[in-house]
C-alpha cells in the first residue's frame, strides 16, 4: 500500500504525473450517499474509462453476503461508520470471503493511527477517514497500479481548432518540435486529419504510411508496428502521419483509435494530437481521454461561439481535470473586425495562454518553406508567444516577453480582474 507512482526519468510535465487506469473491476459496499456519489463520479471519471465499476450500499456486511457467492473485484472499497474494535471485526469476517489479490480499501470516520497501522497489517491497502473526494479516489487507484519499475506513460496533449483554418495543426505542430528540441523529450506528432493532414508538409515529409495502418487492423498494434509506422524527424521527434490524400477513405473507430494512442503513449513522454475540426464520436473521445486540451480560436464571432460550446463539453465530460488552454491565435489581421481578446476571454470563461498575432510573412514563410516558426525567426513575436505556450504545456513557467510581444496578457488579466469586481 501507500505506492506513489514512480519520478519518471524524462517526465513531459511537471506539473502532474499521467495516471492510468487498467481493466479492472471495483466495486464499492457504501453506507452513505455521499461516498456513493463519489464513487459514481469517480466511475464516469475519463481515467475510469476501461474500468468496471458498481457501486452499492449495505456497508462491509453487505459486501460480505455477497461475496459469499461471488469472487471478490480487482479492487474494494467498504465504508463503515464503526468503532475502532468493530472495524476490525467486521474485516476479519470480510477476510474470509476475500480473494487474496483482492485490494481493499477503508472508508471510515475515526482518524486514528493505530487503526490505520492495524489496518495496514491485516493487509488494507488503504485507509481514508471520510469525507472523501474523486480525485484522492482516482490517485489511489492509479497508485495502486503503477509499478514503480515501469516506464512512466506519455502525456498526451489533444490540439483542436474552434473551426477550420484557425492555426490549430501549425501550432500543434510548433509546439511539438519546440518540446522535443529545446526540452530534450521524446515526443510524438500524431496527425488525425485523415486526408488533409499537414504534418507531413509542414516538416517536409512525404511519408504516406502512419496513423491509417495502425487504425487498420488495432489488434495488431505494438511497440514493433507504432515504431515501423512512426517518421522520425530528428533524434527527437518523430511523426506518426496521416496519408493526406482523397484516394482513400479512412474510417476512424474509438476505440481502435485509442488502442493506438495508448501503444504511443507507452513509448515516448509527450504525445501532441492534432485533431481536425471534426466533431464525432472519436474526436469527442480523444478530446475526453487527453490529459490536456488546447483549443485554438480565432477572435471571430463563429470561433468564439465554438470556443464557447468545446469548453462547457470539456467542463462537463472532464469534471475532474482542469479547464481547457486556450490560444487565440490570428490576432490583429489586417482590415479584419476582430472580437477584443479581453471580451472574448470573458465571454468564454478562460483566459487565452497565449494571444499569437496574426504574422501572415512569417507564418507563410514556414509553411512554404516547410519550417517551423522557430527556425524562420526564434526571436518573432509568434515564437515568442509558442514558446510560452510549451513552458506552459510542460509545467515550465515562462512569461512572453513583453517588449517582442504586443499581446501581451498582464493588461488583459487587469482587465478581467476588474470586471470580476463590478
Ligand atoms: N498567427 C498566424 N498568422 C498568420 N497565418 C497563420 C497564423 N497561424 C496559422 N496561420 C496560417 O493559417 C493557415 C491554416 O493553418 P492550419 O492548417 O494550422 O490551421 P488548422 O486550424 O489546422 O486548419 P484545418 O481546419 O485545415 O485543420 C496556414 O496557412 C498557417 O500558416
Ligand atoms: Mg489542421
Amino acid at each position: 500500500m501507500n505506492q506513489t507512482a514512480p519520478a519518471p526519468s524524462q517526465q513531459a510535465s511537471e506539473q502532474s504525473v499521467v495516471m492510468l487506469i487498467p481493466r479492472i473491476n471495483f466495486h464499492a459496499f457504501c453506507e452513505g450517499q455521499g461516498t456513493a456519489g463519489i464513487v459514481q463520479a469517480v466511475a464516469a471519471d475519463r481515467r475510469f474509462s476501461k474500468a468496471h465499476v458498481d457501486v452499492h450500499m449495505g456497508g462491509i456486511n453487505a459486501a460480505i453476503q455477497v461475496y459469499q457467492q461471488q469472487k471478490t473485484p480487482d479492487v474494494l472499497l467498504v465504508e463503515t461508520s464503526k468503532s475502532r474494535d468493530e472495524i476490525m471485526v467486521e474485516l476479519g469476517n470480510l477476510a474470509q470471503v476475500c480473494e487474496p489479490t483482492t485490494k481493499v480499501i477503508v472508508v471510515g470516520q475515526v482518524n486514528d493511527v493505530i487503526l490505520y497501522r492495524d489496518l495496514t497489517r491485516a493487509g488494507v491497502s488503504e485507509y481514508m477517514v471520510a469525507p472523501i473526494n474523486e480525485q484522492h479516489i482516482i490517485e489511489l487507484i492509479a497508485g495502486l497500479y503503477s509499478d514503480p519499475d515501469a516506464e512512466p506513460v506519455g502525456r498526451v496533449t489533444a490540439f483542436i481548432g474552434a473551426k477550420g483554418g484557425v492555426g490549430s495543426s501549425t501550432i500543434a505542430h510548433n509546439i511539438g518540435w519546440y518540446i522535443s528540441k529545446n526540452f530534450g523529450i521524446d515526443t510524438v506528432i500524431t496527425d488525425l486529419d485523415m486526408a488533409f493532414g499537414t504534418a507531413g508538409l509542414n516538416f517536409n515529409n512525404s511519408n504516406m504510411q502512419g496513423i491509417a495502418e495502425a487504425l487498420k487492423e488495432p489488434d495488431r498494434v505494438d511497440s514493433v508496428l507504432i515504431d515501423r509506422l512512426l517518421t522520425k524527424c530528428t533524434d527527437k521527434l518523430s511523426l506518426l502521419l496521416a496519408p493526406g490524400t482523397v484516394d482513400r477513405e479512412v474510417n476512424i473507430d474509438k476505440s481502435a483509435l485509442e488502442t493506438v494512442l495508448d501503444e504511443v503513449r507507452k513509448n515516448v513522454p509527450y504525445v501532441v494530437v492534432d485533431v481536425p475540426n471534426i466533431w464525432a464520436p472519436w474526436s469527442k473521445h480523444t478530446l475526453a481521454q487527453a490529459d490536456d486540451v488546447v483549443i485554438v480560436a480565432t477572435p471571430e464571432l463563429a470561433s468564439l461561439r465554438n470556443t464557447k460550446n468545446l469548453i462547457d463539453h470539456l467542463k462537463t465530460t472532464r469534471p475532474n481535470d482542469s479547464e481547457p488552454i486556450l490560444v487565440l491565435n490570428q490576432v490583429g489581421m489586417a482590415k479584419r473586425p476582430e472580437v477584443p481578446a479581453a471580451e472574448f476571454a470573458k465571454a468564454v470563461g478562460i483566459v487565452p495562454t497565449v494571444v499569437i498575432e496574426h504574422d501572415a510573412n512569417l507564418f507563410g514563410t514556414a509553411n512554404s518553406e516547410g519550417q517551423m516558426i522557430f527556425e524562420v525567426s526564434a526571436k518573432s513575436a509568434g515564437a515568442q508567444s509558442l514558446e510560452a505556450l510549451a513552458h506552459k504545456l510542460t509545467g515550465r513557467e515562462k512569461s512572453v516577453d513583453k517588449k517582442s510581444s504586443k499581446f501581451s496578457m498582464a493588461p488583459l488579466l487587469d482587465k478581467l480582474k476588474g470586471m470580476g469586481k463590478k
